[in-house]
């Protein structure tokens, strides 16, 4: 049995501490989706990460479809991102357009594909210094008014927009890549308003940090990532290893210090069963506990975007 913590929103919302990133999902094979759903929904998970660009509409749609027949037995909430420009019937991506006109009109079609009425947390997908930031703003402020949206966030790993969005905007989240080794997020966490909720994408770091770690340093990480070659690597997850073999476990209860929502993708059901159980494995983890963490791991840094 989960217990499973929620986050509240500045906005009202909760969101479960273990969120579902849908990026990854096997769109394709509709039963396992809906399996992975449904087992997400039982173990506890409230809230759902989608986008209109991945898959070009196609997983809002499918996991708006199979949210829906959820909703008599289950509370959620849908999070999504606009944006993007794409052309669904090529499967590309045109371009990157934040603009009040095309977020006005984005929303329709994400509202459409996944069924709803009201988009829970509305987020901008990454952006740029160079855009007009004032007005993406006022376009979130005027869709809350509306109605449409019930919380609005940015995506961004970029520390001048980032720190943009802090000074000008009401944003309740924002997401970053998260996790032991791309700890960049430390560095700008004291800068982030007290009543902004982070999301933690990546907090898995594609596998690296999993029961079958060693198999993904092979398979994945072949030419390291980052500061860190493919042995520098395998060193690092020895000592994390042995601070906890559970290194799921382990960037879970990081992530959790750090009070930051936890949005895990998966494209199996079996990898959301293991990472069910390293979240009811979590640690609590005490100063010296992250002290020797920190001591095993590359304090990393935004280069760019400053
Ligand atoms: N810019 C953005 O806003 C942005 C960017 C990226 C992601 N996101 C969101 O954040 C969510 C999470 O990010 P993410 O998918 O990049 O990161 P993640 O959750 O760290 O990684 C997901 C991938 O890691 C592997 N994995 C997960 N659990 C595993 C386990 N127990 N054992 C072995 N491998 C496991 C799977 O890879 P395989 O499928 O290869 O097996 C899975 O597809 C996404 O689903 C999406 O909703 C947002």
């Amino acid at each position: 049995m989960t217990f499973m913590k929620n986050i509240q929103l500045k906005d009202g919302i909760n969101l479960s501490e273990f969120s579902l990133g849908c990026m990854n999902l096997p769109l394709s094979d509709s039963a396992e989706t809906e399996k992975i759903i449904g087992r997400a929904l039982e173990a506890g998970v409230t809230h759902f990460d989608t986008a209109d660009l991945y898959q070009f509409g196609e997983n809002e749609r499918v996991v708006g479809n199979i949210l829906r027949k959820f909703q008599a037995d289950y509370d959620f909430t849908i999070g999504t991102k606009a944006g993007n420009e794409f052309d669904a019937a090529k499967q590309e991506k045109i371009g990157w357009n934040p603009s009040a006109s095309h977020l006005k009109e984005a929303i329709k079609q994400s509202i459409s594909r996944l069924g709803v009425e009201v988009i829970d947390l509305y987020q901008l997908h990454g952006g740029t210094i160079e855009d007009n930031k004032d007005e993406t703003i006022g376009a979130f402020e005027d869709l809350k008014q509306e109605g449409l949206i019930r919380s609005y966030g940015i995506s961004s790993i970029r520390p001048n927009v980032i720190n943009y969005y802090m000074k000008h905007s009401s944003i309740s989240t924002l997401m970053m890549q998260f996790n032991l080794i791309d700890n960049r997020p430390l560095e700008i966490l004291d800068d982030i308003n007290s009543d902004v909720t982070v999301l933690a994408r990546g907090p898995v770091m594609k596998g690296l940090l999993s029961k079958n770690s060693k198999e993904i340093l092979k398979d994945k990480f072949e030419d390291g990532v980052m500061d860190y070659s493919q042995s520098e690597l395998n060193h690092t997850i020895d000592a994390l290893s042995a601070l906890n073999p559970d290194l799921t476990a382990l960037s879970y209860g990081f992530l959790r210090h750090h009070n930051a929502v936890i949005v895990n993708g998966v494209s199996s059901i079996e990898q959301l069963e293991s990472n069910i159980d390293s979240y009811n494995q979590m640690p609590e983890l005490s100063q010296g506990d992250l002290d020797q963490i920190m001591a095993a791991v590359k304090m990393m840094k935004y280069e760019a975007h400053r």
